[in-house]
């Protein structure tokens, strides 16, 4: 699955690269920073055109202020280059286009038109707009001609709000572009750490044959991040932890953690796969849903020492009913990982900024050591995805000295950034470059988006119909205790990093 390092860096097709969206915070915050890191590496040819749409009335001149100050304020200060900078931005234009009136349409043909046709050229049109705009987005692009085999359609997250309407998304997008010219972000893909994770498996050969049923005990991921909703509360009230971060971030890291190893890694090769254990996840009953899922809400409380208040107050909307936190308790039903649980937890204002995968293997058979008789404690491997990217494995060594023998916890740690001295990118600098090289490998196919949605849609229909709301937890802490709770049931707990 993973790139050579030269694909990162190898020359790119002409490309105009239009996004709706254009003024949104995804596009200032993370692809124009991305572009700019490419334009750094000299990867963008030099007729590359970013055209930015929105409905905001801002001139080209205006539009690249804008530019300029959001490459200043989210590319690192160390890499920021005034004479890239000025490449890039001169690059760029904007289009103000309401959908529904012609002018902004004519505007953007117009700017297309003169690489219509072109073979060597690549158009991509990356919709950073809610998904109910996909769809006539797409139609629009086509009515005015610029849709061809050249061009490419990218989808952020969340596509559909639920099973229905990601199967109407899927299908409006679909009449225009056919399935291998669509490419359904989801950024945790495009983490090295998260490409990585298959070549830890695959790549070696020592841990693939404990990696089963027989030696792993169960798994844990958490994705913990300190940050509330920020000014994204509008959507995500409508949302939710379920929505914005289960069905697709959390269940894509399960799939690489539980997968089959495909024959190679190709286009489809890891997708299939993928898909294969969406579709074997066990699938949720009412009963299971109260017993195995726990939501939870922050309410006021101090992050890094400082007071945040709650979810209600951030998004003002005290009758809310979103969840912020999820806790939950799943299995792949299939011979490889029959009977394992696999734990998922996320949450927003959360103590620690944290995305792991813990895999826990059985402790072993037979305690023979003295002073051993509680048994040894199992291995365990932390595979760390952010901040600090590496892999450590606890496992007991003999503490040194005469007189016995005691046993003692340590741990086999590598951290990237010590083993590699080479910047790690940014995930939507791998992505953005596949779009255009038209590489899907890292992208979500249609299927798999709608196994996600299907898994997931129980848990929301009966969170839906059900009295109880999510749990309080306040700001800064790890969440409900009836997460606790969800594993204390099982005789296990959750395994904090630095345990
Ligand atoms: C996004 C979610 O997909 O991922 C956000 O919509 C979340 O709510 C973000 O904050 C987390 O991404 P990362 O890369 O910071 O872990």
């Amino acid at each position: 699955m993973t790139l050579p390092a030269t694909e990162l860096t190898s020359t790119l097709p002409t490309c105009d690269f239009t996004v709706f969206g254009g003024t949104g915070d995804l596009a200032l915050r993370k692809l124009l920073p991305a572009l700019y890191q490419r334009e750094r590496e000299g990867q963008l040819p030099a007729d590359t055109r970013i055209i930015g749409v929105s409905r905001s009335s801002i001139d080209d001149a205006g539009y690249r202020d804008l530019v300029h100050d959001a490459l200043d304020e989210h590319v690192p200060h160390d890499d920021l280059d005034a004479a890239v900078v000025a490449r890039l931005v001169a690059r760029v234009s904007h289009v103000a286009l309401d959908i529904e009136e012609p002018d902004g349409w004519h505007l953007l043909h117009g700017l297309l038109k003169d690489r219509l046709g072109d073979q060597d050229a690549v158009r991509v049109f990356y919709l950073a707009v809610s998904p109910t705009l996909f769809g006539p987005i797409c139609e629009r692009l086509d009515q005015i001609g610029v849709v061809d085999g050249r061009a490419r359609v990218v989808m952020e997250k969340p596509v559909g709000h639920d099973l229905a309407s990601a199967r109407e998304v899927n299908e409006a997008v679909g009449r225009v572009f056919d399935e291998p010219q669509i490419f359904r972000i989801d950024h945790y893909l495009g983490k090295e750490s998260v490409q990585n994770l298959l070549v830890t498996r695959f790549a070696n050969t020592f841990l693939e044959p404990l990696w089963n049923s027989h030696w792993v005990d169960h798994v844990q991921i958490t994705v913990s991040e300190t940050l509330g909703v920020g000014d994204r509360g509008g959507y995500y009230d409508t949302a939710g932890a379920l929505r914005d971060m289960v069905q697709n971030h959390l269940l894509q890291l399960l799939c690489l953690v539980a997968m089959e190893p495909p024959t190679y890694v190709g286009r489809e090769t890891v997708r299939d796969e993928k898909l294969k254990v969406l579709q074997a996840l066990k699938p949720m009953t009412p009963t299971d849903v109260d017993r195995d899922t726990v939501r939870g809400r922050y309410v006021a409380g101090l992050v890094d020492g400082k007071p945040v208040p709650s979810y209600v107050d951030d998004v003002g909307h005290p009758g809310s009913g979103t969840e912020t936190y999820v806790a939950l308790r799943t299995e792949v039903q299939n011979w490889r990982w029959a009977g394992v649980p696999f734990y998922l937890r996320t949450g927003k204002r959360m103590d620690r900024r944290l995305s792991e995968i813990v895999v826990v293997f059985k402790e072993p058979p037979h305690a023979m050591f003295p002073h051993s008789e509680g048994g040894t404690p199992a291995n365990r491997l932390h595979i760390q995805v952010q901040p600090d990217e590496g892999m450590r494995l606890h496992m007991t060594a003999k503490e040194p000295g005469p007189g016995g023998i005691r046993l003692r916890p340590v741990s086999l740690d590598l951290s990237y950034a010590t083993a590699f001295s080479q910047r790690s990118p940014d995930a939507y600098e791998r992505l953005l470059m596949d779009v255009i090289r038209g590489n899907p490998t890292l992208f979500m196919r249609r299927d798999e988006v709608e196994a996600a949605w299907t898994w997931v849609e129980p848990i929301l229909r009966r969170w839906a119909s059900a009295p109880d709301r999510p749990k309080r937890y306040p700001a800064g802490t790890s969440g409900p205790t009836a997460a606790a709770t969800l594993l204390e049931r099982d005789g296990r707990t959750w395994q904090e990093s630095d345990q």
